[in-house]
């Protein structure tokens, strides 16, 4: 009896003692890895997620702040209108009068919004009711958004997809296609550009680009990367555009903003 006692203290005291290395060994790495390795390479302001992020070998671009910021509620498979064009395109030309300011009266923009000209119904339709729920957010474009019911947007969808696709006064097509663009970066799991936006394949919910500013095109990469724009099914252009380079982001802008015209639907 009392060398079984004895024995469970024996045990108990090793127990603590090996609890208690854990904790001291477990302190001293925190330590040096959040605290005093950051500080030796001048980056004490960075989150402790970011560090974690790093030291996984994972990408880190994010300093914005993306809290509360939803995924879509729309199912790209139920994203396709389902009012007959013919119907719509009417009323939608009604209600686009409210967006030619930005869009322009045939959907080029003149400014540095997006050219809806000619769009997949199905990107329109994406994006209006992502803009609506406030999973894809723009101080300018929002408002906007708000108030059409599923009805205007599926009408808007319509009337965009029917606008011609016109040739660009803004193209210049001497810009040869970056190698981002033509063959992605495989090693860092980039397909070709083209493998969903056209040129190879269309993929049912992304847009074309071709056309679009240079600008537009640069805003919504570094919205991708930094998780401001976080609208994507499944994360699949995120993980695109964070894998990529800022060198890579210009280049895929000057390109797709150099090319012409947008592909025929
Ligand atoms: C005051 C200017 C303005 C008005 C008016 C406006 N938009 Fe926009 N729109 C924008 C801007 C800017 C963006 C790009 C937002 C961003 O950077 O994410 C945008 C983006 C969009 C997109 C996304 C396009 C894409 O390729 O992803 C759609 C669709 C759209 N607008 C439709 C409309 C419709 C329909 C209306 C009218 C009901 C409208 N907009 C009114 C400025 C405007
Ligand atoms: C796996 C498919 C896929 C690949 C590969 C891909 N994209 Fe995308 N991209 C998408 C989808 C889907 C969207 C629309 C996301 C949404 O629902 O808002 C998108 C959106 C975009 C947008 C925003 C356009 C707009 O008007 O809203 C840009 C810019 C863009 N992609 C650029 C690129 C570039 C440049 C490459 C190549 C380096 C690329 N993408 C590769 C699927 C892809």
């Amino acid at each position: 009896m009392e060398e079984e006692t004895e024995l469970a203290s024996s045990n108990k005291s090793w127990v603590v003692s090996a609890v208690g290395i854990t904790l001291v060994l477990f302190a001293v790495s925190a330590l040096l890895g959040f605290i005093i390795f950051p500080a030796a390479e001048g980056r004490e302001s960075e989150s402790l997620w970011a560090s974690i992020c790093r030291a996984a070998g994972l990408p880190v671009s994010s300093t914005v702040n993306t809290e509360g910021i939803q995924g879509t509620k729309v199912a790209i498979a139920n994203a396709v209108p389902s009012i007959p064009p013919g119907e719509s395109i009417g009323r939608g030309a009604t209600l686009a009068q409210q967006c030619a300011i930005c869009h322009g009266p045939t959907g080029v923009s003149r400014a540095d919004a997006p050219n809806l000209a000619g769009q997949y119904p199905t990107v329109t339709y994406k994006q209006l009711r992502d803009f609506k729920d406030h999973v894809r957010v723009s101080a300018v474009m929002s408002p906007f958004a708000e108030h059409l019911t599923e009805e205007n947007i599926q009408d808007l969808a319509a009337y965009y997809a029917s606008l011609q696709r016109i040739e660009l006064k803004t193209a210049k097509p001497g810009v040869a296609a970056p190698t981002i663009v033509v063959s992605g970066a495989p090693l860092r799991g980039i397909a070709p550009c083209g493998s969903c936006h056209g040129a190879i394949e269309n993929k049912l919910g992304s847009p074309w680009l071709e056309g679009q500013s240079v600008v537009y095109l640069r805003n919504q990469l570094e919205a991708f990367a930094q998780g401001s724009r976080r609208n994507d099914v499944n994360e699949q252009m995120r993980n695109v555009a964070r894998a990529m380079t800022q060198e890579e982001i210009e280049a895929a802008a000057q390109y797709y903003a150099s090319k012409p015209h947008p592909p025929e639907i």
